[in-house]
């Protein structure tokens, strides 16, 4: 019962056909690369965003399904570009889909994945060097089926971004691995994975969740230290402990996983995005706005709500989100420094550089995960931030006006901090490579439209 959704255009069809095809032959490229969104700026934000299911957690909950031949169910899916490339994956290792994104019957946005065999092991190269969040069916493979062959992730556009720390926590299991033809190669020993004590030298978010996932079917106890704390492992190990994986200190940054012989069928509702949340807490301060968040918790993002605060915008908490204000106020500047969970994300750096080229004063943003996070600089400054980088740093000194301008950019995050600069500018605003942007923000035209943004998307 594959349920074919999308009677708007706007919106990503998962159903498997319809990912397979997209997946094809650069098909986004094609596609995306022609998009454009127009943006008229200078129009206060009013009203309310409806925040998705958190897309990070979703790339790393759908690859847990490998690792039992019971369905998994997942609920509060978003429906994005990543979404259909993951489905393709799977799809290729064997896993059968059922997709619901009609909204019939009440479970609308389930994904049911069932991996009853492994009928491949390997994750081609024309899938993972599109999304590096591929390389997380290597731990499920490894442990359930005892191989895999996942190719090399390669360079992205915000950094080197190598895979190393990934394989020494499957080596620390037992994994025999080797490099072959851009290829990882993993293989289990004989009697399967044994637990072990993993120590990550840094936090890594995929190197915990691949870790994690291969530890729960391996032989007696591991425990991960220097374990990454996002709310997204916090995700994954409670939708592990559902389908019967024994996980201890979750939400920690050491986990204890007593490993089991077999997972069981499990469903489970993932978490709001507070990647997506903190983008439109920056969209309503950015154009001095007031917009209801819905469907989030503000503990998802601490650090970036402190921030904020101190920015001048008020933050109000609600039922099932918060109401940001800046309407009338006059912001100032605010250094930030990106840190690993509890920290301020880099995932939200971009954005946060776009709010300070607005306000009163410098501010000081300082990037500590990757290397090469700050490509949207330049194009910040065609449209009249005043940005000077100094190694992993950047001085923001604030001007109350952007203007409007062609833009594009290289990343996810740095094509949308050019969305909140073009809805602050003054005139409009053409941002390119629209493709960047659904892969991690659900029909962005329509949520900000509907709260006063004058914007769309043009097709090319
Ligand atoms: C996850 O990437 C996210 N992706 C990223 O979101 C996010 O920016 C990042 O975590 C940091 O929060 C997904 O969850 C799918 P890491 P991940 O391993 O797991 C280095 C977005 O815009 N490192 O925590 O790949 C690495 O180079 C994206 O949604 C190694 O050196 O990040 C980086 O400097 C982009 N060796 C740092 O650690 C390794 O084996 C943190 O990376 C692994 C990582």
């Amino acid at each position: 019962m594959s349920h074919s959704p999308v009677s708007e255009d706007l919106l990503i069809d998962l159903t498997p056909d319809a990912a397979s095809s997209r997946a094809g032959p650069d098909h986004k490229e094609r596609r995306g690369v022609m998009d454009c969104i127009r943006i008229e700026g200078g129009r206060r934000l009013d009203g309310t965003i409806a925040i998705s299911g958190a897309k990070n957690a979703a790339l790393a909950l759908m690859p847990a399904c490998l690792l039992t031949d019971q369905p998994l169910t997942l609920t509060n899916v978003p429906r994005l570009a990543d979404i259909a490339s993951m489905i393709t994956l799977l799809g290729q290792h064997g896993a059968s889909v059922d997709a619901a994104f009609d909204g019939a019957g009440g479970d609308t946005r389930r994904l049911t994945l069932q991996a009853r065999s492994i009928t491949s092991a390997t994750a081609p190269y024309d899938i993972v060097r599109k999304m590096r969040a591929s390389v997380l069916v290597l731990g499920p493979l490894v442990a359930r089926h005892g191989f895999a062959r996942v190719s090399l992730p390669g360079g992205c556009a915000i950094g080197t971004r190598p895979v190393d720390l990934h394989l020494k926590a499957l080596e620390a299991l037992g994994a025999d691995i080797t490099l072959a033809g851009g290829y990882i190669e993993a293989r289990a020993p004989s009697g399967g994975l044994r637990g072990d004590t993993i120590v990550f030298p840094s936090v890594t978010v995929g190197g915990t969740e691949n870790a994690l996932m291969a530890a729960t079917l391996a032989h007696g106890e591991t425990v991960i230290e220097n374990a990454a704390r996002e709310p997204e492992i916090t995700d994954l190990a409670t939708c592990l402990t559902a389908m019967g994986a024994r996980i201890e200190g979750v939400g920690t940054n050491t986990l204890r996983v007593e490993g089991v012989s077999s997972l069981t069928a499990a469903t489970h509702a993932i978490l709001p995005d507070r990647i997506e949340t903190g983008t439109y807490a920056l969209a309503a301060a950015i154009t001095r706005g007031r917009v209801h968040l819905s469907g989030t918790r503000a503990d998802l993002l601490h650090a970036v709500i402190e921030h904020l605060e101190e920015t001048g915008v008020s933050i109000t908490p609600t039922e099932d989100g918060f109401v940001v204000d800046a309407r009338d106020r006059v912001l100032r500047g605010v250094d930030v420094m990106t840190k690993p969970f509890p920290g301020f994300p880099t995932d939200m750096q971009a954005q946060w550089m776009a709010l300070m080229a607005t306000a009163d004063g410098a501010a000081m943003i300082t990037e500590s995960i990757f290397e090469n996070r700050f490509m949207h600089v330049p194009e910040l400054a065609r449209m009249g931030a005043d940005v000077n980088i100094h190694g992993g740093s950047a001085i923001v000194r604030g001007r109350r006006r952007l203007s409007g301008a062609q833009v594009m950019a290289t990343d996810l995050r740095a094509s949308v901090c050019l969305v909140l600069a073009g809805l602050a500018a003054e005139g409009e605003t053409i941002v390119n490579r629209v493709y960047h942007l659904d892969r991690g923000y659900e029909t962005v035209e329509a949520k900000l439209a509907g709260c006063g943004a004058a914007i769309e998307r043009v097709r090319g």
